[in-house]
């Protein structure tokens, strides 16, 4: 039997984490790094150091039977102990939206010194999301330099985008649509192919093998549809707003089962968050015009999401005049339901804004109080409950879309609210039912 190649992954978030214990749960040995030693700390006893579904129970078991184990701050002895080193580092946004490549440079500077050191071939992959050209440019240059090796003889690069979904994180590792492989050349690719059919042995998903450029681009292309699929919708919402008699949720369920729309991501809203979309289109964007392209289609896209959460402000002003020293209630913190992730969740400039009006808040999340607490401080209420949290307020909105808040009433806001107003930021009460009992305001219904 051929051994199975060993893997290092370097930055153990969402993506890395989420790696490193697929690939250990089935059977390859796997040795992650971090430089955030609180996170290694919590998952070398097992415990992830986000909320994830059905992560807790893998990652302990990887741990326990030494599949996985995490080293803080080595991305050296990781990449020397390891035939393949996949780069799961964050990439964040510039202030002007431009992508930061800091843990991209120092990731890959670290991996090229101990490349320098290694005898064997090794593959390095980079996972993090990166513009076009990053790989090569910025990647390989680096690789080179502190390795003195080159690219393509004792080691070589590929491009492999993640495309999961935080909240499915761990299903979607395993159930990948499509696996793209970018690859400097074709030895490296066909290694990091072969893994892979190895990995989703017997049920491979399509590979799609290409440039690391082209690799890079799949990724963006992918995020920015999705985001425009949204904000399309909600345009579609703020349209249906003006025509009484109008439901974006019929419009969208009507457009969906058309083959060449399809249903997915077409739920009206207050626009899209979390540390992907919005920090993608936005580097798309300042990735284009760096090419010299001016992508008007995007812009639009990314000023529809700024706007879009601010209509629940409009909503409660409209119901209740000036909001000073009214108390308004917000059901729901996390970007979306299943993790506790607030990155550019849209509660934030909701919040901002109706602490500017003079509002009292309160608000409450099945998971994501703790992370909000570090956001907003001291300057909102934290509820114990969503029964809590609409107590005496002038309104409620509603914000993330987690079962809890489904299974809401109508008389769990008559009986307990100041005033039953309620406002439906992501279209889950039904409006006939919840408009006999309250005054139901809601994203893309005509009055
Ligand atoms: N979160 C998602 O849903 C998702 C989905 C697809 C792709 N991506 C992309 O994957 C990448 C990682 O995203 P994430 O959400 O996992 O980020 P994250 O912020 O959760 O994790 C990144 C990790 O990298 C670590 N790190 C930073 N510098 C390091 C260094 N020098 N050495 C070792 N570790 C280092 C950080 O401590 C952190 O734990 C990003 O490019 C992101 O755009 C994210």
């Amino acid at each position: 039997m051929v051994e199975k190649p060993k893997i290092s992954v370097i930055g153990v978030g969402y993506v890395g984490l989420c790696t490193a214990v697929g690939f250990a749960s089935k059977g390859f040995k796997v040795i992650s790094s971090d430089v955030d030693t609180n996170k290694v700390a919590k998952i070398n006893e097992g415990v992830p150091p986000f909320h994830e579904p059905n992560l807790p129970k893998m990652l302990k078991q990887t741990i326990n039977n030494g599949q996985l184990k995490c080293l803080a701050n080595q991305t050296q002895n990781a990449v020397l102990e390891t035939d393949i080193t996949y780069i799961a580092v964050g990439t964040p946004s510039k202030p002007d939206g431009s992508i930061d490549l800091k843990y991209i440079e120092t990731v890959s500077r670290d991996i090229g010194k101990a490349l320098g050191q290694k005898s064997s071939y090794h593959v390095v992959v980079v996972k993090s999301t990166v513009v076009p050209g990053t790989s090569q440019n910025t990647v390989k240059p680096n690789l080179e330099d502190q390795s003195k090796k080159t690219c393509g003889d004792d080691f070589s690069l590929c491009m492999n985008p993640e495309f999961l979904r935080q909240g499915s994180a761990f299903q979607d590792t395993f159930n990948a649509d499509r696996v793209v492989v970018g690859s400097y050349d074709k030895k490296s690719g066909d290694i990091i192919e072969e893994l892979y059919k190895e990995f989703y042995h017997p049920k491979t998903p399509p590979i799609i093998r290409t440039s690391l450029a082209t690799a890079e681009l799949i990724k963006y292309a992918s995020n920015a549809m999705l985001a425009t699929k949204i904000s399309f919708i909600n345009t579609i919402a703020n349209i249906c707003e003006k025509i009484p008699g109008a439901d974006v949720k019929t419009v969208a369920t009507a457009m969906g089962l058309d083959k060449r729309i399809g249903s997915l991501f077409l739920d009206a809203g207050l626009g899209y968050g979390g540390s992907c979309f919005p920090k993608d289109v936005k580097a798309l964007i300042a990735c284009s015009k760096a090419f010299g392209y001016n992508p008007e289609l995007l812009d639009s896209v990314e000023n529809l999401n700024h706007t879009q959460p601010l209509k629940a402000v409009e909503f409660c002003k409209q119901e209740l005049g000036q909001l000073e020293g009214k108390t308004i209630a917000i059901l729901g913190l996390a970007f979306k339901p299943d993790t506790d992730d607030m990155r550019e969740a849209r509660v934030i400039p909701i919040v901002n804004q109706l602490l500017k009006e003079g509002a009292k808040i309160n608000v409450y999340d099945p998971v994501a109080m703790n992370m909000a607490k570090t956001i907003f401080q001291n300057k909102i209420n934290y509820a114990s409950s969503a029964i809590n949290c609409i107590k005496n307020a002038d309104a409620s909105i509603l914000v993330t879309e987690w079962e809890e808040f489904k299974k809401l009433i109508p008389d769990d806001f008559a009986k307990n609210m100041k005033q039953p107003i309620l406002i439906d930021g992501r279209r889950i009460y039904n409006p006939e039912i919840y408009s006999k009992k309250l005054k139901f305001t809601a994203i893309g219904l005509g009055k």
